[in-house]
């Protein structure tokens, strides 16, 4: 969602600002803004370009904190932008996160006489703090005492022109991490923008405030008192999280994906005995295969690859599975009994505040709590009991590719786990494992034939609706293509399990309402392709998409054919999801669409 960034140290803060706000311009990005100590405060309506264009040449200062927003309460302008500034205009503060009790608060400062100069939570924030910095109070004392009245989230960094070598920073429920460099400390909501600096990094954690300087930092607990926190080393490379050459980073991102689930399988497929090493789940192995019932979670695309982990384990292993997205599951009781429930919460970005909150609100209970996740060290990488990394390298683009193939993988892998402990034969094992191994030669093969899908995707440029059409393993394959498909085309697509068209949706196909069915040759080709027929009958034109064999039988009844190389089934969606996010990826190209920043869409959403 929001992103923030903040330095204090021996050099000029302005280049690492607006470079900071540039990484992270991915996760929202409507307005934006800067404070450099000395220097002042420059804010802008629209991209971050915008700032860098209106920050005058001598704009420097050792400290400083910005901002690139997504808008929640007031709209995207320039007032309302931060860094906020309080009456006095000695404080400024950044803000990630939603401050519930805004109105409440901002009541009392009213009636004091502070005028409000826009319509944001933060700003009520940044004002009750200024009123608690009396003459001989220390900033982080005002903020802490600011904090213990707020309800709501906040990942915050205030700075002080009274004590302009200072940075403080706090976090609930928003993230923030300290990074540690040669010259100075570094202050960002997510890793992306550190990578060129530094590698060692802290993350806060929840109820925690940090007081940089130039000399260093300290951390305290606001209700606990100090803490001592360990430095922990970030992998992820400072090119990994550059476009390379490509034109968007989804193109880069899907360009990837042969090496993503290389990177998901290495070390992880046990060739002899048929299975998967996890090392993640080890500790916790005894307990998960106690698991009567397993619930999966997570939001946009994370939740779809739910949807095929769920078929994948009761698939492999035999265990029932529930899917539920997370800001749905979080506020349902857990009737079942939870000691032999294990919830799995899915999440690229490992922040997504549904999902965190899904998972708090299942280990209260008492169930033991797995996640699949790809940044490493994010919250719901550590809140979890145990897990499984991803291992993608950073996803700028919004839309998920390389994360949701990632994924997918990481689930095979896990229900590949549970059932040869659970009954699936050394021969069903080694043979999965087998056809594992052999995805990222036929996800290459796929890019290859990339143009092909461009000059399709081309001709469907102009639709206004879409269907996704697929059955079993290929419906959450659908429901991803689908959300492609609005998400950063924005076109209307809908997506159905295959037969559930003729109980309603049919009524809409007509010549200019096109279906991207999925028929490859699985358990229901012959069911699928019946589907197609009712569609055609209709006048509906076809996209199909189908396995490499099939394509004479049913480009007979396609208007246009993709196809994908043959695997077992259940493995299919992690090979047919790439050529429809290439089909999304070419008709937002050719409709002239801010791909990688679609209108409205945050990558991390941190809030509720
Ligand atoms: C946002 C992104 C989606 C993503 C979802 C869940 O909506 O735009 O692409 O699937 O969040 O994100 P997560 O980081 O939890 O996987």
């Amino acid at each position: 969602m929001c992103g923030i960034v903040g330095y204090v140290g021996k050099k000029n803060a302005t280049p690492f600002l607006l470079e900071g706000l540039k990484a992270l311009e991915y996760r929202g990005y409507d307005s934006a803004g800067l404070y450099v100590a000395g220097a002042g405060m420059v804010k802008r309506a629209g991209k971050v370009a915008e700032l860098a264009s209106a920050v005058p040449k001598n704009f420097s200062g050792t400290m400083g904190i910005a901002h690139t927003r997504w808008a929640t309460h007031g709209a995207p302008t320039e007032q309302n932008a931060h860094p906020h500034t309080d009456a006095s205009g000695t404080i400024w503060l950044v803000h990630n996160g939603i401050i519930e009790n805004h109105a409440e608060l901002r009541e009392p400062l009213a009636k004091s006489g502070v005028r409000f100069a826009s319509e944001t939570d933060t700003e009520v924030l940044t004002q009750l703090i200024g009123s608690l910095y009396k003459k001989d109070v220390l900033l982080e004392d005002a903020v802490a005492a600011a904090l213990a009245r707020v309800h709501g989230t906040y990942g915050i960094a205030v700075a002080s022109s009274r004590e302009p070598g200072k940075i403080v920073a706090a976090r609930l429920g928003s993230p923030l991490l300290i990074g540690i460099g040669t010259e100075g400390y570094y202050l960002a909501s997510d890793a992306t923008p550190l990578l060129p600096h530094t590698r060692e990094v802290m993350y806060l954690e929840d109820g925690e405030l940090a007081v940089l300087t130039r000399e260093g930092y300290v951390v305290k607990h606001l209700a606990r008192g100090p803490v001592k926190k360990s430095i922990e080393h970030l992998e992820w490379s400072a090119e990994a999280a550059q476009k390379k050459g490509y034109e968007h980073f989804m193109l880069k991102e899907m360009m990837e994906i042969p090496e993503v689930i290389e990177n998901a399988l290495r070390g992880r497929l046990a060739h002899a005995t048929g299975t998967a090493h996890l090392g993640g789940l080890r500790d916790v192995l005894p307990r998960l295969l106690l698991a009567r019932r397993i619930v999966i979670t997570g939001c946009g695309s994370a939740y779809y690859a739910g949807l095929v982990g769920e078929l994948l384990i009761e698939e492999f292993a035999g265990i029932p599975v529930e899917v539920e997205i997370a800001s749905e599951l979080r506020y349902r009781p857990h009737t079942a009994d939870v000691k032999e429930t294990v919830l799995i919460a899915i999440s690229q970005s490992g922040e997504t505040l549904d999902t965190l909150e899904a998972l708090r609100a299942a280990k209260r209970n008492g169930m033991l709590t797995l996640g699949i996740v790809n940044a490493v060290g994010s919250t719901i990488a550590r809140e979890t009991d145990a897990g499984v990394y991803n291992h993608a390298g950073p996803e700028i683009s919004v839309a998920s590719t390389k994360g949701f193939i990632s994924q997918l993988t990481v689930l095979a892998l896990i229900a590949l786990l549970l059932g040869r402990e659970r009954g699936l034969s050394k021969s069903e094992g080694k043979k999965i494992v087998e056809e594992l191994a052999k995805l990222p030669e036929k996800a290459r093969r796929i890019l290859a034939k990339r143009e092909s899908i461009a000059v399709i995707a081309k001709k469907y440029a102009k639709i206004r609706d879409a269907f996704y059409l697929g059955r079993k393993f290929e419906c959450p394959v659908a429901y991803e293509g689908a959300i492609k498909l609005k998400e950063i085309a924005y076109i209307h697509a809908e997506a159905y399990g295959a037969g559930e068209m003729k109980h309603g949706p049919i009524a809409l196909i007509d010549s200019s309402f096109p279906s991207v069915v999925l028929a490859p040759k699985d358990s229901l080709y012959e069911k699928t392709k019946s589907n197609i027929q009712e569609i055609r009958a209709r006048g509906g034109p076809i996209i199909a998409l189908t396995t490499e064999g099939s394509e004479a039988d049913i480009g007979k009844l396609a208007d246009d054919l993709i196809s994908v190389p043959a695997a077992p089934e259940a493995l299919l969606p992690i090979l047919t999801t790439i050529p429809l996010q290439l089909f999304a990826y070419y008709v937002a190209k050719e409709r002239g669409l801010p791909i990688d920043q679609p209108r409205n869409l945050a990558k991390s959403v941190t809030v509720e």
